[in-house]
Formats: structure tokens, C-alpha cells, sequence
């Protein structure tokens, strides 16, 4: 290291002590991120905007941006958490102090955090649902044969019309939540997504391979999802692909500093989010695989919005062989994959009154749980009994999920891209990612100060106006 690289590095003292832990080993690290990033982004939400807007020339440029603007953030959120050294807040605070420049950067942080508590609140209630389902299906209602469309329907439109029901799933996905995130990031995360994430990519693959094998329509869905037809894109398709990469990577939200600042200085960033945003991209591709020969088999629409899952696919999974056990291996794999995602919302929330208030972790995960919660039950609530009470024409649900998705995201992206791209010094950037002035350092430094943010800034704009 360059002298003057040595007095760019961070001290010490604003490290998390090695004695306070952080992830045991590099893989821990990756799977906990890439738990964070597969979610019902990639298994609920994906398949159905695919099959939305057309397929094939979607999901390509749906790629694009993954790759030109989720895996830049990424790497910068990574990046900072890591330099920075403590929750989201305390990293910028850290950092200006480093850097020299003002430590209203920070805003990003409180930006952060609020967006998680609001997302949590309604990715709670939508993580319930698979509960619920993973109930129908060892309750038998995906028997052979027993159900229509109109029955299927029925059961979905049940559920969301029982408040009972919504809170009793929503404070289940909660309460687990809030038991592995106040048990830290080795005894709580570490183990959860040990086997969270290695038994979600097993039942994917199984789900797969039975699809393949039993619905003869394989090869259709593939030529769906990987021959583009550039006539069936819209410019609206476009931003919407680009708006699911920073979800679908959980980026935009600093949850990945908040994971960032447990990571040992020996990992390679760069080569981790590639392969963070690779298993991402491969779930939401396998998820596709799994649902679209189903719903040809059945000649249901690709394109029927969100109830794709919970409406259309349990009609296919009563009409086929053993259909009821793939109902059931499903809906497991949904709830699986959107609790590995809620421990990672939490966590920065979490992380931040710890080290702040000197909280101790069971209480700052009892009180913002608690909160996040409560939150949750307006969301629930705003789904039936108080569908009518409305704000700018939507209820609560759909006012958090606008806000979060369609403000809050971007917006946390776009200042990330501006802060790590042109606040933070070429030198300082260079020896955290620790690849020197390589073409590959040159090549995200210039996505970041430039492509990124000029993307972002549009779905930010279409978003707005
Ligand atoms: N990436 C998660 C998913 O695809 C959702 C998420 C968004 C998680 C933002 C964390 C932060 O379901």
C-alpha cells in the first residue's frame, strides 16, 4: 500500500471491533445477502410483470438493469457499509469525518431506515399469504380436482377479506422475524440463512424439474421468457424492469451497508455482488421456469397480474399429479425466501439503536418489531374493513407500496450512486474495492456517476410525474 493509500484508510477506531463480530466466514456473508435479495420479489413479483408485459424482451432488459444499475449499488452500498464500519448512519457520519464533506450524507441513512420500516410493514402482510397458502395446502384445499377458478378465487379473496386472518399470518412472518434478528448476526442470521437459502434453491430446482418433466411445456416457456419479441415492450415495460432491479436486489435501502459493515476486509466486494446479483437473477429466472410450464399446461393467462401465484397457479396445482404436495413445497419455498428478505429489513433499523443508544439487541428488535407491527396491522386493515379511508386515491397498502417502491428506493439509489460516485475519493473507493485502477474499477465508477444515476432519475421522474 501507497503511503498515501495508508493515510486514506479508515482508523481503527471507527471499525466494529473484530471482538463484536461480524460474519464468520466470506459464504456467510453471501448468503445472507443473496437471502436478502430472493424474496417475493423474484418469486411473486417477477414471473407475474414477465408474463405482464410480454416476456422475453422484458426479462432482457429487465437484465440490462440489473447489471447497469442494481449491480453498481450494490457494490457502492457494500462498499460504504464496510468502510464506514456501522449502521447505515453512523457509516456516512464516519465517512464524512474520513472523507472531509458534509455529514448530511447521513440522510441517506434515516432515508434507509425509514423506507425499511414502511416496506417491512406491507412485505410482512404479503409474506403472510404464503403462510396462509402453506396452511390451505396441508389443510388439503389443493385436493385433486377440488377447485375452479372461481373456488380459487374465492380462497385468495377470503383471505384478504379477513382481518383475523391477514394479522394472525402477518404477526407469524413478525414474530420469527424479530426471534433471528435479536439473536445477531452469528447465533440469529448467520444460522437462519445457513439453511434458508441452500433449502429455498433445492425446492426451486425440485419444483423445476417437476414442472419440466410433467407439464410438456417447457420448452414454451423457456421461448416465452428467452426469445424476444421487441413488439410486445413498452416504454412503461421498460421502467418497470428497471424500478424491480433495485427491489429484487434489495438496493436503494442501505440494508446492504447495514450487512456491508459485518464484512471482513479480506472479501472481494466486487466478485461477492456478482455473485449476490447472479443468484438473485437466477431464482427469478428458475421461478419462471417453475411457473410458466404450469400455467401453459393449464391455459391460464402469463399475463394475469398478481394473482398469477396465489390465484391462477393453485387451479394448476389441484389438476396435476401430486399436485397437492407441489402446493405445499411451494408455498414453503414463498415463505422461506420472504423471511430470509425481513430479517435483512429489520436488521439496519436494529443495528442502528443498538449502536447509538446502547440498546441491547432483543430491545431494539422488541421495539422496532413492535413498531413495524403495528404498522403491518394498518396495512392489513387497509386491505378489507378500511379499504375506504384513502390518502392521494389509495389505501394505506397501496400508499406504502407506492411510496417505498416508486419514491423511497430510487431515490436512496440515486443519492447512493451520486454520493459514492462523486462525494467519496477515487483513492478511498479504489482501496476498499481493492482492484486497483483496473478496467473493471473504471468500468462501475463510470456506470455509477453516470449511467446509474441518469437511469434512476428516470424511473424517478416516470414515477412522479
Ligand atoms: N429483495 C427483496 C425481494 O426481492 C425485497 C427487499 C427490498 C428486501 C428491499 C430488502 C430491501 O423480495
Amino acid at each position: 500500500m501507497s503511503a498515501n493509500m495508508e493515510a486514506l484508510s479508515v482508523p481503527n477506531a471507527t471499525r466494529r471491533p473484530e471482538t463484536e463480530g461480524g460474519w464468520s466466514s466470506r459464504m456467510a456473508f453471501i448468503l445472507a445477502a443473496a437471502g436478502s435479495a430472493i424474496g417475493l420479489g423474484n418469486l411473486w413479483k417477477f414471473p407475474y410483470i414477465a408474463g405482464e408485459y410480454g416476456g422475453g424482451a422484458f426479462v432482457l432488459v429487465y437484465l440490462a438493469c440489473v447489471a447497469i444499475i442494481g449491480l453498481p449499488i450494490l457494490v457502492a452500498e457494500i462498499l460504504l457499509g464496510r468502510r464506514g464500519g456501522g449502521s447505515p448512519v453512523r457509516s456516512f457520519q464516519a465517512l464524512a469525518v474520513r472523507e472531509g464533506h458534509s455529514p448530511s450524507w447521513r440522510l441517506i441513512g434515516w432515508l434507509g431506515m425509514g423506507g425499511a420500516l414502511l416496506i417491512l410493514s406491507f412485505y410482512s402482510v404479503v409474506a403472510g399469504w404464503s403462510v396462509a397458502y402453506l396452511g390451505y395446502g396441508l389443510g388439503g384445499h389443493f385436493a385433486a380436482d377440488a377447485n375452479t377458478a372461481s373456488t380459487m378465487a374465492d380462497l385468495f379473496a377470503g383471505l384478504i377479506a379477513s382481518p383475523a386472518a391477514l394479522i394472525a399470518c402477518h404477526s407469524v412472518i413478525m414474530g420469527a422475524t424479530m426471534v433471528i434478528v435479536s439473536r445477531g448476526i452469528r447465533g440469529g442470521l448467520e444460522r437462519a440463512v445457513r439453511w434458508l437459502v441452500p433449502g429455498l434453491f433445492v425446492l426451486l430446482i425440485a419444483l423445476v424439474v417437476y414442472a419440466a418433466m410433467s407439464t410438456g411445456q417447457f420448452g414454451r416457456a423457456a421461448r416465452f421468457l428467452f426469445r424476444p419479441s421487441f413488439a410486445t415492450l413498452t416504454w412503461e415495460g421498460v421502467l418497470v424492469a428497471m424500478g424491480h432491479a433495485f427491489f429484487t436486489l434489495s438496493a436503494g435501502m442501505t440494508v446492504m451497508m447495514a450487512y456491508g459493515s459485518y464484512l471482513k476486509r479480506d472479501v472481494s466486494i466486487g466478485r461477492a455482488s456478482v455473485t449476490i446479483a447472479g443468484l438473485d437473477t437466477l431464482v427469478a429466472v428458475l421461478a419462471c421456469l417453475a411457473i410458466f410450464p404450469i400455467v401453459f399446461a393449464n391455459g391460464l393467462e402469463p399475463g394475469s397480474g398478481q394473482g398469477l401465484i396465489f390465484v391462477t397457479l393453485p387451479i394448476a396445482f389441484s389438476q396435476m399429479a401430486g399436485g397437492e404436495v407441489v402446493a405445499v413445497m411451494f408455498f414453503a419455498l414463498l415463505a422461506v425466501a420472504a423471511l430470509s428478505s425481513t430479517i435483512s429489513i429489520l436488521e439496519p433499523v436494529v443495528e442502528h439503536l443498538e449502536r447509538r443508544d446502547g440498546w441491547t439487541r432483543p430491545k431494539a428488535t422488541l421495539a422496532v418489531g413492535a413498531l413495524v407491527w403495528a404498522l403491518g396491522l394498518g396495512c392489513a386493515l387497509a386491505l378489507n374493513v378500511a379499504k375506504g379511508v384513502t390518502l392521494f386515491g389509495m389505501n394505506f397498502f397501496d400508499l406504502l407500496d407506492f411510496v417505498t417502491a416508486n419514491i423511497m428506493l430510487p431515490l436512496g439509489g440515486l443519492l447512493i450512486a451520486i454520493y459514492a460516485g462523486r462525494v467519496v475519493s477515487r483513492e478511498s473507493l479504489a482501496e476498499e474495492l481493492g482492484i486497483g485502477n483496473s478496467p473493471a474499477f473504471r468500468a462501475w465508477r463510470f456506470l455509477l456517476r453516470y449511467v446509474t444515476p441518469t437511469c434512476v432519475a428516470l424511473v424517478l421522474i416516470n414515477n412522479l410525474f
